[in-house]
């Protein structure tokens, strides 16, 4: 059997770009990889690299869990669970910051974007974070990782630390490969399409969340940043902003670019935006309705339980091999 394993942060709320980058991903692979099994946990450790209020992040991993099942993640078919109630992700996470080495950290772009937002300071782990990223993906010998774009860095990294340990320490982590969607790997911010849309973005305008209010939704869309010229075309160089609202559309109708493109070759961007806004509602109202219903169920609690036990007994066979490779406690 092979292994798929992947995260989110539940820090704030779930984003068009999440869902299109890397959760539809899981469940079209779900149905795809009948030979493989899930992993797909809530990466609440990651969160806390910068301050979080209590309250919220409880509110946000519940939320996050409904989310992932109301997409359409099959708890019969994928382990889902919190990353903090598996604690070798910690213990692994900490062998991994004694693998990799501190510039390999600091040339990370996410940790040099993020840091600079840092006004009360940077917490150390925000440096680590990659450790702990390597380790929750090579805990489970992952052979797959769907992610965004923007993780393949920290993804190049976890196969460079699983390739030193295996060197210095013998056989012990799987190689895992990167998997990017080939549209929908990066969905940019609505009103700055050369930026990619984040759940942290200061302009709430730039982002649809999916949860937002579907009338909300609709005006994001219409309101829309698009280029100088009037014509629909893919163009990510000279026309980025209806170059993203194309992929849009082109991954939640299953039409390809070109198929779409004709349909407005003679449309302008108002009619093309109008249209957008009433699809996409169209896709996210049902995920929504699901989302009430699967946040208010005890089902919730039993799947994630499920998946955390799962997880465990992977997870704590291999922490045991680590430390003996190490040469760590007093195992025989
Ligand atoms: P994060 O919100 O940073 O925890 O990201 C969770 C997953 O969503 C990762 O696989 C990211 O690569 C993906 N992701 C985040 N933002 C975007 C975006 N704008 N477009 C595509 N994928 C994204
Ligand atoms: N770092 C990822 C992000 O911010 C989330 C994440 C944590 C992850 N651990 C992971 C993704 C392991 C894939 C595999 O998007």
């Amino acid at each position: 059997m092979k292994r798929l394993v992947s995260g989110i942060q539940p820090s704030g709320s779930i984003t068009l770009g999440n869902y299109l980058g890397a959760i539809k991903q899981f469940i079209a692979l779900q149905e795809e990889l009948t030979d493989t099994e899930f992993f797909i946990f809530i990466a609440d450790l990651h969160a806390i690299t910068v301050t979080q209020d209590k309250t919220q992040l409880r509110k946000s991993i519940r939320s996050l869990a409904a989310i992932y099942l109301a997409c359409g993640l099959d708890p019969e078919k994928v382990n889902l669970f919190v990353q903090s109630e598996v604690i070798e992700h910690n213990q692994l996470g900490y062998i991994m910051e004694s693998t990799v080495y501190v510039p390999e950290l600091e040339r990370m772009t996410q940790y040099k974007d993020k840091k600079l937002k840092q006004q009360a300071g940077i917490k150390s782990n925000l440096l680590t974070y990659p450790a702990l990223m390597a380790a929750d993906i090579l805990l489970y010998d992952a052979d797959i990782v769907p992610v965004g774009e923007d993780q393949k860095q920290h993804l190049e990294l976890t196969r460079d630390l699983a390739i030193r340990f295996n060197s210095q320490h013998g056989d012990t982590f799987k190689v895992p490969e990167p998997l990017t969607p080939k549209i929908g790997g990066k969905i940019m911010s609505l009103q700055d399409p050369h930026k990619k849309m984040s759940k942290s973005d200061e302009n709430p305008k730039g982002v649809i969340f999916l949860l937002d209010d579907l009338n909300v939704i609709k005006n994001k869309i219409k309101s829309a940043v698009t280029d100088s010229d009037t014509r629909i075309v893919y163009d990510v160089e000279n026309k980025p902003g209806i170059s993203n609202l194309l992929s849009i559309y082109s991954i939640i109708t299953g039409q390809s670019i070109s198929e779409i493109e004709k349909t407005y070759a003679n449309s302008n961007y108002a009619e093309f935006k109008a249209n957008l806004a009433e699809k996409l509602v169209e896709y996210i109202r049902p995920i929504q309705e699901r989302y009430q219903t699967l946040l208010a169920s005890p089902e919730l609690d039993l799947v994630l339980d499920k998946g955390r036990d799962n997880a465990r007994h992977i997870a704590y066979r291999k922490i045991q091999k680590v430390y003996k490779r190490l040469g760590l406690g007093r195992i025989k």
